[in-house]
This record gives C-alpha cells, structure tokens and sequence, in this order.
C-alpha cells in the first residue's frame, strides 16, 4: 500500500477557464462506491473502471480484498480520513483529483459504501465540474444496506416499518445535532452512521422523545467483512453491552422493532458464513 505524504497538495486548483485544447488533453475522474466492504458487493460497473483506472485514491473504509481487485501498475493514493486523524483534508483531496485528471490520467476515486452517502461526493464532483473535468459517479450499497442484511436485519418491514430514515451520530461541539422528534417516530427504522461514541446520548435522547426503552436496538461493527460482529440489545441496554463487547468503528447502529426479526432470519444465514454474533 503506497501512503504518500499528501497532506498539502503538489499543485494549486488550476483556474477553471480552460481553454479547448486543454479540455481536450483531460483525462478523467471515476467515483466508485465500493459498498461496505464485501467485494462480491461491488457492481460490475464498479469493477470495470477498478481495471480501466491508473490512479486510484482511496479512504480507509476500502478492504484490502477490494484494494487487490486493482492491475498492478495502478498507483495507489491513501487519502483515508477516520475521526481525529484526518489523512488528508478534503480540499487536498479535490485538488489531487483535479491535478491527476489534469495530467491526462483515468482516476478512480474509490469510496466506501455509496459515494453520495455521508461520502463527500457532491464536493468532489462540483470541483471537477468547475474545472470542466469529465466524471462518472457509480452508486454503491451504502453501509446501512449491507450491514443490515448480513446481520440479518430488514430495514423496513410491512408488520414493523413503514419508513427508514438514514442520519449521522456524528459529534458537534461534544452533542449530537439531530431532530429527536422526527425520528423517534413509532414504526420507523433508524440507521445512525458514524454514531458509536454517542451511543449513550442517541438511545437516552430517543427514550426522552417517546420512544419505549424495550425498543429494539443494535449495532453491527464491520459489516459485511469477515470481522463482522453484531451486538443487539433495546433502547434500554445497548450502550452498557456495546462498551462491554468494545466494538470499534467503523459501526452502524440500527434503531427498531426490525431488529428482533433478526433471532427468526439467522437461522437462514449460510452454514458457511464466517459472520460472526456477540
Ligand atoms: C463517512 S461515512 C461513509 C458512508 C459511506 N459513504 C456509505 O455509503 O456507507 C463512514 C461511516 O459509515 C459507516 N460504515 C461504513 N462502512 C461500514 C461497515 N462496513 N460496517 C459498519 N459501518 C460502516 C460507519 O458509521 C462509518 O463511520
């Protein structure tokens, strides 16, 4: 894995009033949803620009299995970002693809999960817009999606959910920004991204908004990998379980009824599967 240093970029944002013949001469920029870590969920569209890239820059959601799926000769660009320790920031990271594309080179910009979901992409597509740079955006399953149905867990169900709802836990100025009343609706699922640490804070604040404390409730920590682990509970217990299993990001926490069908779906999980279950 070649982790360049790249924390400031080679080359100031080109202005974007490119003449024709420059245009021309671009090369082109691939942003691939590489889904939650599995590599038999990437899409075909995804794994054909994986063989057609020669640069690839990529965060640190992506899964050595995905990173083996590229040629040899692709140069590699770790510009992962995790909390507290950001590789590289995104303007760097929009200005890279820029120079790359610039320099005439086919770039995969490879993302975790879905690249429109809690993923930046719409940066990173203005910036290449705005400097006349040819893109293409491939979806990819997002998180949610997949770690879901690996644990077991349907999202919506016609007995127990009639809505889904997608939001991020992420901590703002040390508490979670969220609009309690709307999701503490009754027969709703709600998918927490990047929500571990303010676990506690999520399932006191839904109890104080109306929902039950026997509320089903889990948290699925690598999903789709081999080290998966799923750790289920209520409104009620989750936390004290999650800190004693001491899950470890990247996790999602999955809020609702839909979580208690996952005792009745596992018993149909694969003999084969290497999913594991605290
Ligand atoms: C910056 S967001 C990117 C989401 C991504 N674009 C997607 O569509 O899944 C990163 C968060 O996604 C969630 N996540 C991504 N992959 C995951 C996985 N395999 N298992 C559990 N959570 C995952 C975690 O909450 C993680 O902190």
């Amino acid at each position: 894995m070649i982790r360049r240093d790249t924390r400031r970029p080679r080359a100031k944002l080109p202005s974007t009033a490119a003449d024709p013949k420059q245009r021309a001469a671009r090369g082109e920029v691939y942003l691939v949803g590489a889904g939650p870590g599995d590599p038999d969920l990437l899409t075909l569209r995804a794994l054909a620009l994986m063989k057609r890239a020669e640069v690839a820059l990529y965060d640190n959601l992506i899964s050595p299995e995905i990173l083996e799926l590229l040629p040899a000769g692709v140069e590699r660009i770790y510009v992962g970002k995790r909390r507290a320790d950001h590789a590289m920031r995104q303007e760097v990271i929009n200005a890279l693809l820029v120079e790359y594309a610039l320099a005439g080179k086919r770039v995969l910009r490879l993302k975790g999960g879905d690249p429109f979901i809690f993923g930046r992409g719409g940066e990173e597509i203005d910036t290449l817009s705005a400097h006349g740079i040819r893109f293409e955006v491939v979806p990819g399953i997002t998180a949610a999606l997949g770690a879901a149905a690996y644990a077991g867990i349907p999202l919506t169900h016609r007995d127990h959910a009639q809505s889904c709802v997608f939001v991020t836990g992420n901590l703002k100025d040390g508490s979670v920004d969220l609009d309690w009343e709307a999701l503490a609706r009754p027969r709703q699922t709600i998918v927490v991204y990047m929500g571990l640490l303010s676990l506690p804070v999520i399932c006191r604040e839904l109890v104080a908004h109306g929902l039950p404390r026997d509320t089903g409730a889990a948290v699925v920590q690598h999903g789709t990998t081999s080290t998966q682990r799923v750790v289920t509970g209520t409104l009620g217990t989750l936390a004290a379980r999650v800190a004693r299993a001491k899950l470890h990001a990247p996790t999602l926490i999955i809020v609702g009824n839909v979580v208690r069908l996952r005792e009745q779906l596992a018993r149909f999980t694969p003999a084969s599967s290497t999913r594991r279950t605290t």
